[in-house]
């Protein structure tokens, strides 16, 4: 009897109990977003991009929510009536438009912003880039144009949109000056981990097992999410154009990203079954958690002095210590991308 007292205590009690802990503390020293400080977004335009789930899907309703024009810039439109629908169901403000955008072809990038310039300009006040894929098997995959597709998809089909819709930026900018529009970039904790090659940014050159924890590629493409996050900053300040920019991580989330190559090679059931459940649970957030930090760039008036920062956990994120983000590498990346996109 006390035997087995003993395994009780020892292997279930004890340890649920360091684990409520944990979830106790991690969950205090998030922060939160703070309702009473935003800006009005009710009538203005924002866009998300891959808004049809996930984090973008909870983004997107939030903005929704507090009344703005919505664009939701999605590559599968099917997905995307069904997460409107969805989203419907919670709330009837503002309005939701889906549009197509496929960030893996350049030409799509140009139709959609040509086609939301021609129906919708008028000024664009916030742009989210969130779309992402991760690439969890490290992969070499290649989108339309050729290029690789995390640097593709995360960095270049971004970095073209963003410039063409700068102009729409500007022009929302301009309404009121203490009042910049903003360009938020969906980031990650994971861009530590990258490392530019500038002689091979498509890993054609480099062995590709040279992975920790995620894949290269993904961690790449978010190191180049926080490079063209600095130097679009020192652009727009120089140019005098009242639009701000952030890069964030938005945390551990629960979402679909990565769960395709975990279908492909499904790990060990004690794995999907125990260790997974335990982990979401004590440290993962669920997609409205994770949208927090993105709601924060884009409407906290705290951030509205303030550029080409990086945030977490609604709080800033001080990225000015960490060699891997040298201005002379985002000056190297802006015009290799520049000539990649053909944007000139
Ligand atoms: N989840 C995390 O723990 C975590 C951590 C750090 C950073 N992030 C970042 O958060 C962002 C959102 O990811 P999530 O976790 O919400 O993942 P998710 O649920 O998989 O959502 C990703 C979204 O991106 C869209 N997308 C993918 N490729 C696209 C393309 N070529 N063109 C247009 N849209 C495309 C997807 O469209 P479909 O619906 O058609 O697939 C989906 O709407 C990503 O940038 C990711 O890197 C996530
Ligand atoms: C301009 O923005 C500020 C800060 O959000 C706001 O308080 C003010 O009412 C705005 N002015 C106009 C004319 O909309």
């Amino acid at each position: 009897m006390s035997f087995l007292y003993s395994i009780i205590l020892y292997f279930i009690i004890i340890p649920a109990f360091i684990l409520l802990v944990i979830r106790f503390t991690i969950r205090k020293l998030r922060g939160k977003v703070d309702l009473t400080n935003e800006v009005d977004v009710s009538g203005k335009t924002v866009i998300v991009t891959g808004a049809s789930d996930g984090i973008g899907k909870v983004t997107a309703e939030e903005f929704a929510v507090r009344g703005a024009r919505v664009i939701l810039a999605c590559r599968n439109l099917q997905k995307a009536e069904r997460a409107v629908a969805d989203i419907r169901t919670r709330t009837t403000n503002g309005e939701m438009i889906i549009m197509h955008l496929d960030l893996s072809s350049l030409s799509s990038v140009r139709k959609f912003s040509s086609e939301f310039i021609e129906k919708y300009g008028g000024g664009l006040s916030i742009l989210v880039n969130n779309a992402g894929v991760l690439n969890a098997a490290g992969k070499r995959k290649l989108t339309e144009d050729g290029f690789e597709e995390a640097f593709g998809v995360n960095h270049l089909g971004h970095f073209l949109l963003t410039n063409l819709l700068l102009p729409e930026l500007a022009k929302a900018g301009e309404k009121n000056l203490s009042e910049p529009s903003r360009v938020v970039i969906v980031s990650s904790l994971a861009h530590t981990w990258g490392s530019l090659n500038f002689n091979d940014l498509m890993y054609e050159k480099t062995p590709l097992e040279d992975w920790r924890m995620m894949s290269k590629l993904y961690s790449n493409s978010k190191l180049a999410n926080n490079l063209f996050n600095l130097e679009l900053a020192k652009r727009l300040r120089s140019g005098k154009v009242n639009v701000n920019c952030y890069a964030l991580c938005p945390g551990i989330v629960d979402t679909n990203i990565g769960k395709e190559d975990m279908m492909n090679n499904p790990p060990p059931v004690y794995v999907t079954k125990i260790l997974f459940p335990i982990f979401k649970w004590v440290i993962m957030k669920d997609s409205k958690e994770g949208a927090e930090t993105t709601m924060y760039c884009s409407l906290s008036k705290y951030l509205t002095h303030q550029s080409g920062e990086m945030y977490r956990n609604c709080e800033f994120w001080d990225y000015s210590k960490r060699p891997k983000l040298s201005e002379k590498d985002a000056t190297k990346l802006w015009e290799m991308s520049e000539k990649l996109v053909k944007l000139n």
